[in-house]
């Protein structure tokens, strides 16, 4: 008898969590589309942002006639919570302009408002690449992922970091402070094992053959750490 009452409870416990699954990942799925509404009409797209992938750049003048990072593979690339304050708030990443190397960023990105944001950070987290695999970087701080990042390549030389509260290192590049409140540890690995697939042209040297794939998974626990 009591047994038969556990077994009535478990039942509806479980319809109504499925309930209540399907019905978030249905919302979900509709703010995508709307997302990808407002995506198009404020003209985030074309040259700004590339959301077709894979990547199609095989000359330095296709990089060039891009005005903006390439957001194909945003789903992997970045974080949901951090992308969905950004857009409300879009703080410089890049000190130059994208592609330049002299002229300073103006800061000028456009802004959404909150219930845009979050649509169309639904929308960009659906854009993701089977070039990436996930669940393979934890954050980490260690040892050898500094000695890899800091001395045997210098990665600060063009990108800035925090060091003891403060921010050190070359403007050349996007700044790697606080990047693990807005990179996901899984793409930085990829991005530093197939440069190819993510950035075929592009001023970042090119790791393959120089770091080994332990260098490279330490490293991209130690930016994921930031
Ligand atoms: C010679 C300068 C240079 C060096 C050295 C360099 N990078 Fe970069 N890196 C760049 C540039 C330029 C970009 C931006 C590419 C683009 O998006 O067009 C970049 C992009 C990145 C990104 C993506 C950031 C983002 O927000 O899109 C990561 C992560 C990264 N680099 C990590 C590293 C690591 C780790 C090292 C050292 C192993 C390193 N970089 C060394 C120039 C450099």
């Amino acid at each position: 008898m009591v047994k038969r009452v556990s077994c009535s409870r478990v039942v509806v416990v479980s319809l109504l969590t499925s309930a209540i699954i399907g019905f978030g990942a249905e919302s979900s799925r509709a703010d995508a589309a709307k997302g990808e509404g407002v995506f198009e009409a404020k003209k985030c797209g074309g040259l700004c942002h590339i959301t077709q992938g894979p990547a199609t750049e095989k000359t330095f003048a296709d990089q060039l006639k891009k005005k903006g990072p390439e957001l194909w593979y945003a789903g992997n690339k970045l974080k949901k919570e951090w992308m969905e304050k950004w857009l409300q708030n879009p703080a410089v990443i890049r000190s130059l302009e994208y592609n330049s190397l002299e002229k300073k960023n103006p800061g000028n990105h456009p802004k959404l408002g909150k219930d845009e944001a979050g649509a169309v950070t639904d929308y960009l987290m659906t854009l993701t690449s089977k070039d990436v695999e996930t669940g393979v970087i934890n954050p980490k701080s260690s040892l050898q992922g500094k000695i890899a990042f800091e001395k045997r390549q210098a990665c600060q030389g063009c990108h800035q970091v925090e060091k003891t509260g403060k921010v050190v290192g070359g403007m050349v590049a996007p700044s790697l402070v606080k990047a693990g409140e807005r990179l996901q540890g899984d793409w930085v690995y990829a991005y530093l094992k197939k440069p190819k697939v993510f950035k075929p042209v592009k001023r970042m040297p090119i790791y393959e053959g120089y770091l080994s794939d332990v260098d490279m998974k330490n490293i991209a626990a130690l930016v994921a750490s930031f």
